[in-house]
């Protein structure tokens, strides 16, 4: 069945959807496994879609789930119009979005425009027909450096360690040129300059809005234009591994790519229904992540810099400060984002003892291993603030449950890129990718029918199983419910914020519309201002607010 979401008669929304929609990040191999091969799959996302329904989103974003050989967990794309057999059938994802549609929910995909698959036709053509050929060009092949080509075009490090550059065999078993990747060696990178590459994304972008789609969130979008000449570049040894912070770096923000985007723009508003675009860009300033959103470009960005703040009140209140006015100046909303695939989830994060690297993640051998009573309460809190800005919100499958992350993984089942290509250096991402827990009794807490689950599940997850905390007062899940609905019923989405002084250093506090937001990021108590107790992220609050605690209040 194939339907848009502008099909169906709904009350007009003040503003398009996507300026104040909380969107549910869902990793498909984690999320739910219908099949019992221990990895999730489309119909188990649909089997669960009454529970994000109840749950109170307006979105979801669903990891990719195209062709791929799982080099990337499916961010190693062979196929971009068709479904791997792991997670189902093209039919599997028709049913799934008219399911989320049929309950109100919007369902955006991910676009994956900066590599492609070494198994895609496209590449292994390119690998066949040699130097100086068309098939070559749609990818970034050079002669490498040296005598003989034997040393790599430049210095480039890939994301996940090690070089940026591969040499190939040509065809007569001669080695032969090199392919840039900046991930992994099978994440072959595209040449952004050759529009039989523009081309073919442009029908990719079709043929998902065709099926229905809502939007894209577009990986890489930082990535897909490289500095001409691709110079040398050697990255601080302790920064993130996408580039956050970082400025000048040749394959990163390049300013070209910006056309790219302003030609979906105009390819997506060719559809009904407000379809929407969302950079994953990480960048230097928030200034400079806002020129993603201008009005011709994509409608939302990840707001990474938020993502990246320590939870410090003086930080946090200069970070929305500035985000709200850097969108606001080229009229777009922020994106809030606490936690994703990529980055140690936040029940975790706000208690390390020192920030780590994006993508580096952390295991059993990381020093100081944080304090998971103090990361959820933090988390907690910190989402209930989230939750209480106006723009746009991403939430991260888990986080609802308050999931830490998975620290104690056994080395030999861990599965990200990062940790091989680094020789086990950096731990990578595994530990935030880890099957949900969804009823406390069952084999695999129920992720898979047969308990099978391709990350193994801690056994303390078996009292944060959905079951578990279903309907009890004081759960994160019944939280997050409860400040969805406010939320909504408040109109906090499309508010505006005023910040509130004079509550203390420590404090953050704001009025949205009838909502005041307060949160306690110190190691004191304080006293709340008067009001009626709307919601909080600890129970018992009344008077005073205790440390690593948010209440959000209504008019005396
Ligand atoms: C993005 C994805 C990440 C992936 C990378 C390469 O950062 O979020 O998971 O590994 O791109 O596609």
């Amino acid at each position: 069945m194939r339907m848009s979401f502008a099909d169906e008669s709904r009350p007009a929304d003040p503003a398009p959807w996507w300026r104040h929609a909380v969107i549910y990040q869902i990793y498909p191999r984690s999320f739910a496994d219908a099949s019992g091969d221990g990895i999730g799959d489309l119909p188990g996302i649909t089997s669960r879609l009454d529970d994000l329904a109840e749950l109170g989103i307006d979105a979801v974003w669903l990891s990719p789930f195209y062709r791929s050989p799982q080099n990337d967990a499916g961010y190693d794309v062979s196929d971009y119009r068709d479904v791997d057999p792991l997670f189902g059938t093209l039919a599997d994802a028709d049913d799934l979005i008219a399911g989320a549609h049929a309950r109100g929910i919007r369902v955006i995909v991910d676009l994956v425009p900066n590599h492609s698959s070494d198994r895609h036709a496209w590449f292994q053509a390119a690998l066949a027909a040699g130097p100086g050929s068309r098939e070559r060009a749609r990818y970034l092949f050079r002669d490498g450096r040296g005598e003989n080509g034997e040393l790599p075009p430049n210095n480039w490090e890939s994301v996940f360690g090690g070089a940026a550059w591969t040499r190939v065999a040509e065809a007569d078993g001669t080695p032969g040129q090199w392919y840039l990747h900046l991930f992994d060696r099978s994440q072959p990178d595209f040449d952004w300059s050759n529009e039989e590459v523009r081309e073919e994304f442009r029908g990719v972008l079709r043929f998902w809005l065709d099926r229905g789609v809502d939007g894209f969130r577009v990986d890489v979008a930082h990535g897909l234009v490289k500095k001409a000449g691709l110079p040398d570049y050697t990255p601080p040894a302790d920064a993130g591994s996408m580039g956050g912070g970082l400025d000048d770096v040749p394959y990163w923000g390049q300013p070209g790519v910006h056309e790219i985007y302003r030609d979906w723009h105009l390819l997506v508003a060719g559809y009904a229904g407000d379809r929407a675009l969302c950079a994953e860009a990480w960048l230097p300033t928030i200034e400079q992540t806002a020129l993603w959103v201008r009005p011709d470009e994509m409608q939302q960005a990840f707001n990474f810099e938020y993502l990246e703040t320590e939870w410090d009140a003086a930080q946090l209140r200069a970070v929305v400060t500035e985000s709200l006015a850097r969108y606001s100046a080229v009229g777009a909303p922020s994106t809030w984002v606490l936690s994703n695939h990529d980055v140690v989830r936040h029940a975790t994060r706000l208690a390390l003892a020192e920030p780590i690297p994006q993508g580096w993640g952390i295991g059993p051998r990381t020093p100081g291993r944080p304090d998971p009573v103090v990361g959820l309460r933090r988390a907690r809190a910190a989402s209930a603030l989230m939750l209480g800005l106006p723009g746009g919100a991403y939430l991260y499958q888990g986080e609802e449950l308050g999931l830490p992350e998975a620290i104690d993984i056994p080395d030999e089942a861990r599965q990200d890129p990062t940790w091989f290509r680094t020789n086990h250096e950096r731990y990578g991402r595994d530990g935030c990718r880890v099957p949900l827990p969804w009823t406390s009794d069952a084999p695999g807490y129920g992720f898979s029918p047969t308990g099978a689950s391709w990350l193994p599940q801690p056994p303390e997850w078996r009292e944060l199983a959905r079951d578990a905390q279903r309907g009890e007062p004081d759960s994160t899940l019944t939280l997050y419910t409860t400040l969805l609905a406010e939320r909504r019923h408040h109109a906090l989405g499309t508010g505006t914020l005023e910040w509130i002084e004079g509550l203390g250093d420590d404090v953050v506090a704001f009025r949205n519309g009838n909502v005041t937001v307060v949160a306690n990021l110190g190691t004191e108590p304080v006293p709340l201002p008067a009001g009626g107790l709307l919601v909080a992220s600890e129970p018992g609050v009344a008077g005073v607010l205790a440390p690593d605690t948010t209440a959000w209040l209504l008019p005396a």
